[in-house]
């Protein structure tokens, strides 16, 4: 049995897309708990619909303590996603998971990365620049917002009319097809 640890601060829907997609291949992987840093996420109402774990933290426990640090050492994951989470790791987090941590960016890194640039920010900038293109970055997580080592790209066309919510779906169509893949890949790789 391998299991996974997610983080997400807002909507969830790539944790409902990646839990959903193990528990429909019948893979044996379990998502031990989602933990959000915001108490009002939708993403806890979608834990509840999917019977998983779902679990606030603060900042004071995130920084200031090894609660949350502990808990992932109890746990002790095979991997640990971040999908749509918006703080920082710790450095103590990331020195006890080395190479087991990874983040999903909704544009092509090295563009459009970096503290500041999630969500509709990221696609704002993307359309301002008059990109013709776009996509998603699968990274593993190091110190510094979105530079650590790239481990999978997909790119989507833009056209001139798209509008941020345009944009926003068809990055989030490439994450639904292309996530719960790759991770499944780096499970299962050994
Ligand atoms: C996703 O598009 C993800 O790539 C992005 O937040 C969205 C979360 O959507 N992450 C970042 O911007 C990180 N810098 P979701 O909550 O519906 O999964």
């Amino acid at each position: 049995m391998k299991k996974i640890v997610l983080f997400a601060s807002g909507s969830g829907s790539n944790v409902e897309n990646i839990v959903r997609y193990f528990q429909e291949n019948k893979k044996s992987v379990i998502a031990s708990v989602v933990l959000t840093n915001k108490r009002d996420a939708k993403v806890l109402d979608r834990c509840n619909s999917l019977n998983i774990s779902g679990l606030y933290f603060n900042k004071n426990a995130f920084y200031k303590t090894d609660v949350i640090r502990n808990l992932l050492q109890d746990i002790n994951p095979d991997l640990i996603i971040l999908a749509g989470f918006l703080w920082k790791m710790p450095q103590t987090i990331i020195q006890d998971f080395p190479s087991k941590i990874i983040n999903i960016h909704p544009a092509l890194l090295p563009k459009y990365g970096g503290k500041g640039m999630y969500g509709n920010n990221v696609h704002n900038a993307v359309k301002e620049n008059n990109e013709p293109e776009t996509g998603i970055t699968i990274h593993y997580v190091n110190e510094n917002y979105d530079e650590g080592a790239i481990i999978f790209q997909a790119k989507t066309q833009l056209v001139d009319t798209d509008s941020i919510a345009q944009i926003a779906a068809k990055v989030h169509e490439l994450e639904y097809a292309h996530f719960p893949r790759i991770i499944e890949k780096m499970l299962f790789k050994e």
